[in-house]
């Protein structure tokens, strides 16, 4: 099968697609036969050699957090799936491989695709959705009235922060690029700010704040009202120690107030996510839809900046 992969770190350039064997799936695994998977912010950072201090990175390494795509064999002990379903869902916590042609994947990792989404579609959203969703509900349990700041708003974890913000009844502020305010704001946020503009110190007070930049943690945990929560969920990765430090103390200090999390939604989690996506709750924004040879120009189009939703790989089987 073809997977993409990389030997070193360095530009989008170091990404190649490879022949490699099928994997098979052990007991308690499924074997998915990819469709679609999305391309993941944090690992153009990993490729960029930029976490190369605080993640031990073995070559190759392959790229791709989450999927979509039908079931192609089961291993041992599994009876939730069947070659064919219609599937969804994540690699293993901090594993990586989503984009190749298959993936084996603990039964857990996986939920039934939302029927009223094309793979495609359906790719945009399980790392992105449920690590919104984590971070709204368990986290920052928000609260109908509430004022919402989502802080990176027109990337993938934002996207879906200011469409599921709404749904929960909260006041959504978006702060997020020039070009993409009146977008971000068809997306559902009541308020939209250019970032680039709005110093923390100009903002309201808000009850939760979803932070997926990383950068001047402190300022905005001064705009949090009283009983206020900041969910950070970012590194800087130009200073990716002394940010995880900083964020880890911040938390450590009042945890009440600064959450911060590494995403490894449940099973119960991913399919929470596939009835948001069929009740229309949370929609797939998708950006740019690029074939698997086109993945570093996917990497080139993210760090350029100014994506709306997620990049999305399509293997070509759909
Ligand atoms: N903790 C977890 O479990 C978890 C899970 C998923 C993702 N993440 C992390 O969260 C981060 C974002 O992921 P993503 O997929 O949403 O990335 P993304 O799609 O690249 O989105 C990032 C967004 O942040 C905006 N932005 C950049 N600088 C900003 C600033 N100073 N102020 C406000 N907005 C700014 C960008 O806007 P422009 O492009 O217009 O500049 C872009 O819309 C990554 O670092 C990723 O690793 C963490």
């Amino acid at each position: 099968m073809r997977a993409v992969q990389f030997d070193r770190f360095g530009p989008p350039e170091v990404l190649r697609i490879v022949d490699v064997p099928t994997p098979r799936p052990g007991p308690g695994e499924v074997l998915v036969e990819v469709h679609a998977a999305s391309v993941d912010a944090g690992e153009t950072a990993f490729r960029a050699g930029k976490l190369r201090r605080v993640s031990r990175a073995r070559f190759p390494r392959r790229l791709g957090g989450d999927f979509a795509g039908r079931v192609a064999a089961v291993g041992g002990g599994v009876r939730a799936w069947s070659p064919g379903d219609a599937v969804w869902g994540l690699m293993p916590h901090f594993a990586f491989g989503a984009i190749a042609d298959f993936v084996a994947v603990p039964e857990r990792r996986l939920a039934r695709a939302p029927e009223n989404l094309s793979p495609v579609e359906a790719a945009a959203l399980p790392v992105s959705g449920t690590t919104a969703m984590t971070a709204l509900t368990d986290k920052a349990r928000l609260r109908p009235g509430e004022r919402l700041l989502v802080r990176g708003a027109t990337g993938g974890v934002g996207s879906v922060a200011v469409q599921l913000g709404k749904a929960l009844g909260a006041h959504v502020t978006a702060l997020a690029g020039a070009r993409n305010l009146d977008w971000v704001a068809r997306l559902g946020a009541d308020e939209a700010l250019d970032y680039r503009t709005a110093r923390p110190g100009d903002l309201a007070e808000f009850d939760v704040i979803v932070d997926v930049v990383g950068t001047e943690l402190g300022a905005y945990q001064a705009r949090l009202g009283r009983g206020g929560r900041m969910v950070a969920l970012a590194f800087d990765p130009d200073r990716v120690l002394t940010s995880m430090l900083g964020t880890g103390l911040r938390a450590a200090a009042a945890p009440r107030r600064v959450k911060m999390f590494s995403n490894n939604p449940s099973a119960d989690r991913i399919a929470e996510l596939a009835r948001a996506a069929e009740e229309g709750t949370v929609r797939p924004v998708i950006d740019t839809v690029f074939p698997m040879e086109g993945i570093a120009a996917a990497h080139h189009r993210l760090e350029a900046g100014g994506v709306r939703g997620k990049h999305v790989i399509d293997m070509g089987r759909s």
